[in-house]
């Protein structure tokens, strides 16, 4: 798993997947590799993890380990911008002008977020394979992830339906009209097809591994059972499993003792349902987890089960 070129921790809320890619990046970029930890997550908490700013463009951390946070917000903003702009280039004013409100509003319609983090990681993720050895995607809990996968099939197939109208009217027109000119909004189409079917390319490499991360609980159990059966079905695959948080082998007070009882059923429940991959645990810490060497620890913990 720490050999692949792109890994993307996912799973519910406040299971753990920042602290442990953050962990394995750190372990990866420490056994001579460059690495880059890029987090999708609105709710950024690379910082806070690394205790420095963390921005936009990958900033170092330490040797070969760089990181940085995609602020889907601003991309947004910026992207609404640059549809603008191309608009005015092919759009006559007064048109433009009924548009350009209705255009900033836009930003807010649902999966316009997706959409965009979409395209910059189709911009990003190509290039930085180049200039790093492994990259490592915090994502954001399940939810949005799946919408984010979803939405990048289904713009595929979308983008390619507009392109395929697009050419049809371009060429009739060219034909009847006797005109040449490139047409701007076919580039543009062009352009993002290309991009997202390079980016859904290297989502389904065979070096690209997904890694849910869950904790043995009821819930995260079940949430993970659906991520895993899209995450597969849409054709990408899965290195391992990992089960944080597992409690140590022995506890005395009776309260934990009941609890452990609980998580061995968990575990075996993830046994089970989960038998065709590789699962790895890690276990419940004492405090949070902080510093290098605490999540260097934690990912030395990483063992089978
Ligand atoms: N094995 C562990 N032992 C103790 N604490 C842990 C362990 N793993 C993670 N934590 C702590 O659990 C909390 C949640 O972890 P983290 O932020 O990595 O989860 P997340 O899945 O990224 O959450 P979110 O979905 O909100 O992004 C953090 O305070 C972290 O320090
Ligand atoms: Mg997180």
């Amino acid at each position: 798993m720490f050999s692949s070129r792109l890994l993307l921790f996912c799973g519910k809320g406040g299971v753990g997947k920042t602290t442990l890619s953050s962990a394995v990046a750190l372990t990866v970029a420490r056994e001579g590799r460059r690495v880059l930890l890029i987090s999708t997550d609105p709710a950024h908490s690379l910082s806070d993890v690394f205790e420095r700013p963390v921005g936009r463009e990958p900033v170092e951390i330490e040797r070969n380990l760089h990181a940085c946070e995609l602020d889907t917000s601003l991309e947004l903003r910026e992207y609404v911008e640059e549809v603008i702009s191309t608009l005015k280039e092919t759009v006559n004013p007064e048109v433009l002008g009924r548009f350009e409100s209705l255009l900033r509003s836009a930003g807010s319609a649902p999966g316009a977020e997706e959409a965009v983090l979409l395209d910059s990681l189709s911009r990003r993720i190509p290039r930085l394979l180049e200039e790093f050895d492994c990259l490592i995607l915090d994502t954001a809990p399940t939810g949005h992830t799946l919408r984010l996968l979803r939405e990048a099939i289904r713009s595929g197939e979308w983008l390619e339906e507009l392109l395929k109208r697009r050419e049809k009217i371009y060429r009739l027109r060219s034909a009847a009209e006797g005109v040449r000119k490139e047409d701007r909004v076919i580039e543009v189409l062009r352009g993002r097809r290309n991009r997202l079917s390079r980016l859904l390319r290297i989502l389904s490499a065979k070096e690209t591994l997904f890694v849910p991360v869950l904790v043995p609980e009821r819930l995260p159990l079940l949430e993970t059972s659906r991520l895993v059966e899209e995450i597969e079905s849409m054709g990408f695959r899965i290195g391992a499993l990992i089960v944080n948080k597992v409690l140590p082998a022995q506890v005395r007070d009776t309260f934990l003792k009941l609890r452990k009882e609980q998580e061995e059923r968990y575990l075996e429940e993830v046994r089970r349902r989960f038998s065709r991959y590789r699962l790895l645990r890690v276990s419940l810490r004492a405090r949070d987890v902080s510093g290098a060497e605490e999540l260097l620890e934690l990912a030395r913990d990483l063992r089978e089960f």
